[in-house]
């Protein structure tokens, strides 16, 4: 039986929800993941420290008995954040970025970025106070093709505020093209990427394969197999600038199932199973610790977890469905086999040696 063990990964973005759902979701990230960065497109947003500090208790609140999971808390900037919610935030421990979502972009942005040039002078403290700005990477504009919204955003925004400010540190998260990949390994240092397990599997045809497949939806969309590939190499390239984001966005079945299903794909029951799936595919099972563990800590500058855990190579099924709440929630590959399955994660006290 292949086993593979490794430093204990983190999730560098991450939906968690509130309320009922909060409860049923966290507690699948919390079983694999040491930290994760909570994304703050709550309703309403998360625009305050003190909004993102009140979350914060929130989930530690319903984390199961034991759990040494820990929240990173972000705000979502809109056209209102102000110089002093930035400084509060480099102040306070438990904030680490902004999230960037340009206005209408994907689910819960609607309070978002209307014109990113506009909030320049404000990125400028955010870049002396040296607080990252994290970057739903798309064009909003109607007149751009879906599937070309990324490189878009890339060339008309993400380019000349990289310019502008040298300094600030940037993820571009969720990237979905090899324009993407490859602008980030182009990039000055202080610029990376996040990359989700769906996109590192699935191509666009998976949206559409003998009838709609909601449960595929997601934002940004599920791009050609060309950029699949780009994107596999980009994560196994054991380039610092890529790390472990998995966008786990839970959505209740009634939503996704719709004649207009929103934007979300659940994969935090079997992240990891997910991503060494992806990575075997690849012959990169070995490269799976450095994208999951130790380039997304390293970018934040934050320790790299001392606990391990352990993958091991054999099957099990997804279930068809789990509670969120009220709620159905429909997991990835729900009914599906995977081929590697999550074992345990052991405190570092009880490591040999
Ligand atoms: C996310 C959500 O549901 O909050 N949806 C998604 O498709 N990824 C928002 C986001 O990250 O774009
Ligand atoms: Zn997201």
């Amino acid at each position: 039986m292949t086993q593979l063990t490794l430093t204990q990964p983190d999730d560098w973005h991450l939906h968690l929800r509130d309320g009922a759902a909060l409860r049923d979701v966290v507690v699948d990230s919390a079983r694999q993941f040491g930290r994760a960065i909570v994304m703050p497109n709550l309703k309403p947003p998360v625009t305050t420290v003190e909004d993102a500090l009140a979350y914060r208790q929130r989930i530690l609140a319903v984390l199961p008995e034991g759990s040494a999971f820990d929240p990173l808390m972000t705000l979502y900037l809109t056209d209102q954040t102000t110089a002093d919610e930035v400084r509060r935030v480099d102040d306070t421990a438990e904030t680490y970025a902004f999230k960037l979502y340009p206005a209408g972009a994907t689910t819960n942005s609607e309070a978002g970025v209307s014109q990113l040039e506009a909030l320049y002078p404000l990125l400028e403290v955010m870049e002396r106070h040296d607080v990252p700005l994290l970057v739903h990477g798309e064009v909003t504009d109607p007149g751009i093709d879906i599937f070309d919204r990324e490189k878009v955003f890339i060339e008309r925004h993400l380019s000349p505020l990289l310019e502008r400010f040298p300094c600030l540190r940037v993820v571009l998260e969720h990237i979905t093209t090899r324009e993407g990949a490859e602008f980030i390994l182009d990039s000055r240092s202080g610029v990376g990427a996040t990359i989700t397990a769906h996109h590192l599997l699935f191509n666009r045809n998976a949206l559409l394969a003998g009838g709609i497949r909601p449960h595929f939806y997601c934002l940004p969309i599920l791009k050609r197999e060309p950029h699949r590939q780009a994107l596999l190499k980009a994560a196994t390239s054991g380039n610092p600038k890529f790390f472990l984001g998995t966008d786990s966005a839970p959505h209740a079945r009634q939503q996704k199932e719709s004649a207009c299903g929103c934007a979300g794909c659940y994969t935090a029951h079997a992240a990891l199973e997910l991503y060494a799936t992806a990575f075997a595919s690849a012959g990169a099972i070995g490269q799976l610790e450095a994208f999951a563990s130790l380039h997304g800590a390293d970018f934040y500058r934050l320790p790299r977890n001392t606990r391990r855990i352990t993958l091991e190579q054999s099957p099990w099924d997804i279930p068809d469905w789990q509670r969120c709440g009220d709620e159905e929630l429909i997991p990835f590959l729900a009914g599906e086999t995977v081929q590697w399955r999550f074992i345990s994660a052991e405190s570092p006290a009880a490591r040999p040696g």
